[in-house]
């Protein structure tokens, strides 16, 4: 009966996950980290979005490629912005660049621990999370 119990409890906590469709990729501090955009209708990919570990749902932040920026968003692209488009207070040293199928994000730090996602134009296109964790730098190097 327990085991039972256990098996359907393991089967709907891993449905769980699914559902979320979250990628969850390391990257050590002080890299480069890639964000693949090689995906069905990532050539429309205009910017990343982040939310970082902590922040409510409402803090999502946005960085437009200047290339890729149009209107309103084409004054603060390059930058790291809130929902609002004005520029994020603090210390924000994290860059994107848009190369080929990917969007190099540099340097990952601790504090851009996030979840990231592409901006599209339409905002009914839809893109995977990448829940992206920060190591260390191993104390041997
Ligand atoms: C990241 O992407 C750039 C541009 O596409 C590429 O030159 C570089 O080798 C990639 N780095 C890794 C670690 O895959």
């Amino acid at each position: 009966m327990i085991t039972l119990i256990l098996f359907l409890l393991i089967i709907s906590y891993s449905r769980q996950l699914v559902a979320e469709s979250e990628i969850v990729d390391f990257v050590t501090a002080g890299s480069d980290y890639n964000y693949s955009i090689d995906f069905t209708g990532g050539e429309k990919t205009v910017g990343i979005r982040r939310l970082l570990n902590g922040d409510d749902d409402d803090k999502w932040q946005f960085y437009h490629f200047c290339a890729k920026a149009k209107s309103a968003n084409k004054k603060n692209c390059g930058s790291w912005v809130d929902g609002k488009g004005n520029k994020i207070k603090g210390e924000v040293t994290l860059k994107a660049t848009l190369k080929g199928k990917n969007i190099v994000m540099s340097p990952v730090l601790v504090r851009d621990e996030a979840r990231y996602a592409s901006i599209f134009e339409d905002s009914e296109d839809q893109t995977s999370i990448v829940q992206l964790r920060v190591r260390p730098p191993s104390p041997l190097h």
